[in-house]
């Protein structure tokens, strides 16, 4: 049996870009009896971004919701929250003793915001990816399904289990990132990778109202109805090709070609898919909100299943380095 992890931050509503890169796959594997699955609720990695006390609780709580709703399997799945599993506070200090300032001054978000200029760039911001090795290396995982954008944390996650090995003998394994190619960046409404940080997403689990505002807010081009248009140039397109069947798809192609079909009418049939492809979701999701109970039970059990290996881990590490009496 193959052990999974994967983790997502509460920094915002989920989008459709999660959803395919990455929450779909870990529903669908939490069905799968080859596969043993730890999933979290990443919200030490969110503190972040995230500055405010309630707002940071409320979207934990949210995101929790949503993994269930969107029909995680938790009878042999651990899912819990990040923050329930204290030892990975512990093990960064740890990783941070041992991994160098340069494996770090190369990853892409701390780059990135270097490159942006922003005003305050955190500690926290630049150990990133040391707190994110430790959620993945504390569990011993085999695979670790995330988007593509989250390849290199993965990789550096490699490096510094590589680097313990070396240093204090065998103790982690080397994970593999599971990407899926066809699906690796969704674009946004504006045509940029869809992200909780730019405002150009479309939610899981918007009202109806604000789901069409979204996608009616799709860029595109100025043509008329009846001119013929490239497939792969129209955004709303590419979204509805994500979540139809593929001979809907092609239909749809070959009328766009053709010309005689603008944008409002695809933006409409997008609108409708994403009803119809989230409606058991969103009905799953309201009927959650009123058994709290059971949310509850399924994350206290997910922490004990999640506790008993990152406490079992830990003692062989504070035995490596030297931590003990
Ligand atoms: P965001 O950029 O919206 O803040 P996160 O960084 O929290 O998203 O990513 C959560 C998961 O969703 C990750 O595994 C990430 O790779 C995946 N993901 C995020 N945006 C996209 C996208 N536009 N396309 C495909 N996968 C994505
Ligand atoms: N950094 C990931 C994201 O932004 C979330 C995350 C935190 C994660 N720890 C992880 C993903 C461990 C996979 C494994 O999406």
């Amino acid at each position: 049996m193959k052990r999974v992890l994967s983790g997502m931050q509460p920094s915002g509503n989920p989008h459709i870009g999660n959803y395919l890169g990455a929450m779909r796959r870990h529903v669908e594997l939490s069905h799968d009896a080859e596969h043993e699955c730890f999933y979290f609720v990443a919200n030490y990695h969110a503190l972040t971004t995230v500055r405010d006390g309630a707002t940071l609780h409320n979207l934990t709580r949210e995101l929790v919701l949503d993994y269930l709703a969107l029909g995680l399997d938790t009878t042999e799945t651990a899912f819990f929250v990040q923050s329930s599993i204290p030892e990975l506070t512990e093990l960064t200090w740890i990783f941070d003793c041992i991994t160098s300032m340069g494996l770090l001054e190369r990853a892409h978000a701390w780059k990135d915001a270097r490159a942006k200029k922003k005003k305050e760039i955190t500690v926290g911001l630049f150990n990133y990816p040391v707190l994110m090795a430790v959620d993945i290396l504390i569990y011993k995982p085999d695979m670790v399904p995330v988007g593509k954008d989250q390849k290199q944390h993965v990789e550096m996650a490699r490096d510094i289990a590589e680097n313990f090995n070396n240093t204090f003998g065998e103790t982690f394994k080397l994970p593999a990132p599971d990407i899926k190619e066809d699906v690796a960046v969704v674009p946004g409404t504006d045509g940029q990778k869809m992200s909780k940080s730019y405002g150009n997403v479309i939610e899981i689990f918007a009202d109806e109202a604000r789901l069409k505002e979204q996608v009616f807010s799709i860029k595109t081009d100025s043509k008329g109805v009846d001119e013929p248009k490239n497939p792969t140039e129209v955004l709303p397109y590419n979204l509805y090709a994500f979540f139809a069947h593929d001979r809907e798809a092609r239909d749809l192609a070959e009328k766009l070609k053709a010309g005689g079909v603008g944008y409002a009418e695809i933006k409409k049939k997008l609108f409708e898919t994403l009803l119809d492809h989230f409606a058991k979701a969103r009905t799953a999701r309201r009927a959650l909100e009123k058994n709290l109970d059971h949310v509850e039970a399924v994350l206290r059990e997910g922490t004990r299943k999640a506790r008993a290996v990152a406490t079992a881990t830990m003692d062989d590490v504070r035995k490596k380095v030297g931590l003990w009496l």
